[in-house]
């Protein structure tokens, strides 16, 4: 497998001294959907500015399919394409000009067969000779997709691409970014969506306080969520586990009052029954039962606390 983007060890601060960057490494793969997930303020449009030259950053150094973003700006530039947080387009031209006009930025000679590929693709084609004012939002959002390959770049970032859309045009936007995969561009997208990230991604990266905290693949993820913990509080502690209940792969906190059993609630049989009628057998006396879930969200909350109290300690 081809690492195209390495980050390595990008550091950001902004002119008022806020660290925005710290240290980020990341490595994306060629052909891969990864989405980059975290709350408001987390980084992730300041981490694409960056990978994409329109941020410059403090330290650290960053390389598209082997060229560097410095060293080999050029080079780098035109295999990137961005479809920025922000809607902004010039109104007053039409589809047409707008997505021929970004690929002549990029010094690429004009394709007027490849552009109306890419504007049938996005279905985009009838509305090639309206002028963007005249769009729904949706549309304008696709306009800026098609603006950001028109190039014909191999990596494409969406930073927010279903930020404050319906669910409808969210649906649509997947199946697009789908699409691209399928022609081997590699999708780098923004999310503070757990389920958009769910959705679509190969990867997912959790990025909280300009750090990644976490990247995994996906399923794995999704694994963790099916998981659920059940608490089993003691009305008196125990010296240990006792044997009869080894095959539950119990944990037993430090006060020994309190019995962790991690069980899979997409498994056909949980285990709960048994397990609590051992406890009964052995004579052991329940105070108090909880379960709790570990869904992406609450993998999310707690990683995004423990990297906040080592922030804090820092
Ligand atoms: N131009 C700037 N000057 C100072 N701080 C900034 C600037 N732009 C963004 N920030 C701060 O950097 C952090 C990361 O911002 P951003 O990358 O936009 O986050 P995200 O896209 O994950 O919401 C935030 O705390 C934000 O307030
Ligand atoms: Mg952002």
């Amino acid at each position: 497998m081809k690492e195209i983007l390495k980050i390595n060890k990008i550091t950001k601060i902004y002119k008022n001294k806020f660290k925005a960057l710290d240290e980020l490494s990341l490595n994306i793969n060629e052909g891969e959907i990864f989405a980059l997930l975290g709350p408001n303020g987390a980084g992730k449009s300041t981490l694409i500015n960056t990978v994409c030259g329109i941020l410059n950053f403090d330290d650290g150094n960053i390389s598209v399919n082997e060229y560097d973003i410095i060293k080999d700006y050029r080079k780098a530039r035109s295999l990137i394409g961005i479809v920025p947080q922000e809607l902004n387009l010039e109104a007053f031209e039409t589809v047409w000009n707008n997505v021929n006009y970004s690929r002549g930025l990029y010094g690429k000679s004009p394709n007027y067969q490849y552009i109306e590929e890419l504007l049938k693709e996005l279905s985009l084609w009838d509305k090639k000779d309206n002028k963007l004012r005249e769009l729904s939002g949706g549309m304008k959002r696709r306009v800026l997709i098609a603006k950001a390959l028109s190039h014909e770049p191999k990596v494409l970032f969406l930073d927010e691409p279903t930020a404050s859309v319906d669910v409808e045009l969210r649906k649509d936007m997947w199946k697009v970014i789908q699409k691209l995969k399928e022609k081997n561009v590699t999708i780098i997208l923004t999310t503070h969506y757990i389920e958009e990230a769910e959705e679509i991604a190969d990867r997912v990266g959790i990025i909280n306080n300009g750090k990644i905290i976490l990247v995994d693949e996906k399923k794995k993820l999704i694994q963790k969520l099916g998981q659920k913990i059940l608490k089993i509080e003691l009305s008196e502690s125990i010296k240990s586990i006792p044997n009869a209940l080894e095959s539950f792969k119990l944990q037993l906190n430090n006060e020994k009052n309190i019995l962790t059993y991690t069980y899979d609630t997409k498994g056909k049989n949980t285990g709960i029954t048994s397990l609590l009628s051992e406890i009964k057998s052995l004579g052991l006396q329940l105070k108090d039962i909880s379960t709790e879930q570990s869904s992406l969200e609450s993998i999310f909350l707690n990683l995004v606390k423990e990297s906040e109290n080592e922030f804090a300690r820092a």
